[in-house]
């Protein structure tokens, strides 16, 4: 028997982390071979090769080498490319990860090809078609053949939506696979900081900002960065910035604004430096959907900037509260915890390191069943 190819995506550094555990296990699976594409939305050292190495990620066998652009560019241009290759490479299957546009774009191209569509972290829903990722999860999710939920909330938003049940299989989170396989091997926060050049902190939260609800807008901006200099008079943050968020920051002359406070801002970090400062900080604050789930897994408490969450067992079962924008939420918020410690959490059902096993033997045994 010959195993069957598997063409897997990324685009994005949230996907990497999640591809990762899942081409391990197809390479440790008899019937299944990946083939792994990158399509080139993140390209660059910080935003991309850091994860690569660190995780193991082998090279890309293809690179589409898209690069940014508007969010119009960014898929069509992918969707352009990845048609020939997927011609070419002529898999039994495609593979997506998460909800960044390299999902959707190329989700749709398979599809009209009639190729079988993998999605993996099916069915999260925030109900806000605002967010560019919640366009690229619901039509993810109808044009797939099989799709893998990292929580039981996700099968009903599914169903609900006419997603026939069969096609559904709850596997928990591969994300919190790779983080279980890291974080021994994590950079201590003591060590990321000194590496670029700061002085260790002993109790300190993170934080991190990127939505284009948070940061597209500088007068939005400016009010979260402001409220953030107010929770680093009680605890230093640290801020690994992303590329999107540093280049607002100084456009907007917001400099100022941060060297008010107990601020450290530092480039996009690696894979080991982000899993290491998160893992021994006192709090997060974030609008990033992973972060909400690592969080939630290591038992530290999470402050979402955001008004809503596609991932709500991390609200109902884990360590994350839902605060918004609005500053004196953020800070009762943050005054909370310090007091008295923030909320404990359990770690959500399956998230255990082994998602991805999961994956690859219901793929195995259903990729003889769905329509080629
Ligand atoms: C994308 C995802 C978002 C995810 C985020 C994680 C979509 C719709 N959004 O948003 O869901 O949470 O990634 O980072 O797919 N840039 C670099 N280096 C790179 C890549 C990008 O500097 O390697 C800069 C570019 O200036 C670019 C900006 O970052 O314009 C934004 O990149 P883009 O891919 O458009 O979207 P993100 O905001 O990163």
């Amino acid at each position: 028997m010959t195993a069957a190819e598997i063409l897997c995506v990324v685009g994005a550094r949230p996907n990497f982390m999640k591809i990762a555990p899942i081409i391990d296990a197809m390479r440790g699976h008899v019937a299944l071979s990946p083939v792994l594409l990158h399509t080139g939305q993140h390209y660059d050292e910080a935003m991309k090769d850091a994860f690569f190495r660190q995780l193991g990620i082998p090279e890309p066998d293809v690179d589409l080498e898209v690069g940014s652009g508007s969010h119009a560019v960014q898929t069509a241009q992918i969707m352009q490319r990845f048609e020939p290759v997927l011609e070419r490479v002529g898999p039994r299957a495609v593979l997506v990860v998460g909800d960044v546009n390299s999902t959707i774009a190329c989700g749709l191209v398979a599809s009209k090809k009639q190729v079988p569509l993998i999605h993996v972290e099916a069915g999260l829903r925030s109900y806000d078609r605002t967010m560019p990722e919640e366009i690229n999860r619901v039509l993810t999710d109808q044009i797939s053949d099989l799709l893998f939920t990292t929580e039981r909330g996700a099968e009903r938003n599914l169903l609900r939506e006419g997603i026939d049940a069969g096609r559904i299989h709850f596997v928990g989170n591969v994300m919190i696979d790779a983080l279980l396989k890291h974080v021994e091997k994590a950079v201590p926060a003591p060590s990321v900081l000194q590496r670029h050049g700061h002085a260790a902190v002993e109790d300190y939260a993170v934080l991190t900002l990127h939505r284009p609800a948070n940061v597209d807008d500088p007068g939005v901006l400016a009010g979260l960065l402001k409220a953030l200099v107010e929770v680093s008079h009680r605890l230093p943050v640290v801020f690994p910035c992303h590329p999107r968020t540093a280049a607002m920051i100084e456009t907007h002359g917001l400099r100022s604004v941060i060297s008010d406070g107990r601020m450290t801002l530092l480039p996009p970090l690696g894979y080991l430096e982000m899993v290491g400062l998160v893992s021994t900080a006192r709090l997060v604050l974030t609008d990033s959907g992973g972060l909400q789930e690592e969080t939630t897994a290591l038992g530290v408490p999470c402050v979402t900037l955001r008004e809503n969450t596609e991932r709500p067992i991390t609200v109902t079962e884990g360590t994350n509260t839902v605060v918004g924008r609005d500053a004196d939420r953020i800070l009762q918020c943050v005054e909370d915890i310090l007091e008295t410690g923030g909320k404990r959490g359990r770690v959500p059902e399956l998230w255990d390191g082994k998602a991805a096993t999961r994956i690859v033997d219901v793929l195995a045994r259903r990729l003889a069943e769905i329509a080629a």
